[in-house]
């Protein structure tokens, strides 16, 4: 077992797992956009992986942009506030929007992600997420493509970090309760 692993509660999903989940989910929303043009806008940094995997998979062409937000500052609990780091968005008007992210959690990030994007008239925005906890959101928001329900645990792993650390763990796991506690402490 790696350092990372020994870190791990348990694991969740493997990477084998997560590869043949992504192969349904490419081909859904392949035949969902087929013969339209898709505009994919991943969300950063946690969407990466998930993003690299699943756009080698969807055989159709489309336009990637990504926005980098930050709705955490390395705590393991929302501050409930959503930074857009970059002064310029995407071009969505007009186009077909596909939102890649992680993890739809709070639905924070989510919402304010949409209510932006909408102000410059896109043809249609739908979700697309790797994981969703089934709790109650702050927001009212729902994804359109779900790769796992998962259950309102904190996890680590394919992109996803705590306090920027596991994003290269290749599968999803739960972090142990004692590692959010000592980092909390460092
Ligand atoms: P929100 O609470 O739905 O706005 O989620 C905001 C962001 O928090 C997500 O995009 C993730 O980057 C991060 N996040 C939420 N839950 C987890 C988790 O269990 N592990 C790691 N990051 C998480
Ligand atoms: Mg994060």
């Amino acid at each position: 077992m790696t350092p990372m692993q020994e870190d791990l509660d348990r694991v969740l999903f493997d990477e084998p797992t997560i590869l043949r989940r992504l192969d349904e989910l490419a081909r859904d929303i392949t035949a969902e956009y087929e013969g339209r043009e898709l505009t994919v806008i991943a969300v950063l940094n946690g969407s990466f992986i998930f993003m690299a995997d699943l756009l080698r998979r969807i055989p159709l062409p489309l336009r990637l942009d990504c926005l980098s937000v930050a709705s955490y500052y390395g705590e393991a609990a929302t501050t409930g506030e959503v930074v857009f780091k970059q002064i310029a968005l995407p071009d969505v008007a007009r186009r077909h929007i596909l939102i890649l992210d992680d993890i739809l959690d709070s639905g924070l990030t989510l919402a304010a992600i949409c209510d932006k994007l909408k102000t410059e008239r896109p043809l249609s925005v739908k979700i697309c997420v790797l994981l969703r906890k089934l709790k109650p959101r702050l927001r009212p928001v729902d994804a359109d493509h779900v790769g796992f329900n998962i259950g309102d645990e904190f996890v680590v792993g394919y992109g996803l970090d705590y306090m920027e650390r596991y994003r290269n763990l290749p599968c999803i796991g739960v972090l142990r309760e004692d590692k959010l506690v000592q980092a909390h402490q460092a």
